[in-house]
């Protein structure tokens, strides 16, 4: 699975976006270590903090099927018909992220055209996880 193979997917799965508040629609596509993928959208709710972002979508759908390792995840938004040059995991996607996955699992952004990659750990630094539990 290449990165751009990842971002398609995030693309399709976009176009399921239930967005009605913000218009800004995302979507996410989670490659798991034995190749599957799993994918997102955010889904809106007129309560507002209902709502679910992309990535974590994809992840709770992964999680709910049996896969918790990961390696990583194409993440593409924008408004309407229009693709950001980039977006980035909000915080609380990256705690639930981190969760479940490594420092180097990768994060992939932006276009099938112009992709940006950086690992959880770059974008999470010093996160809480279940290391500090134990
Ligand atoms: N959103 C995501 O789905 N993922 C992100 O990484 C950032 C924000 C969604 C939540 C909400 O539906 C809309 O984008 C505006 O914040």
């Amino acid at each position: 699975m290449t990165d751009v193979e990842l971002i398609k997917f995030a693309v399709s799965a976009r176009e399921m976006s239930y967005s009605p508040y913000s218009n800004f629609k995302v979507g996410a596509a989670l490659l798991t270590k034995s190749g599957k993928v799993f994918t997102g959208c955010n889904v809106e709710n007129a309560g507002f903090t209902p709502t679910n972002c992309a990535e974590r979508t994809a992840v709770f759908k992964a999680v709910s099927e049996g896969e918790r390792e990961f390696s990583a995840i194409a993440i593409v938004a924008g408004k309407g018909d229009n693709l950001n040059d980039l977006c980035a995991p909000c915080g609380v996607c990256r705690q639930v992220l981190s969760e479940f996955c490594d420092g180097d699992f990768r994060v992939i952004m932006g276009t099938p055209d112009n992709i940006k990659v950086v690992t959880l750990s770059e974008i999470l630094p010093y996160s809480f996880n279940k290391n500090d539990l134990k």
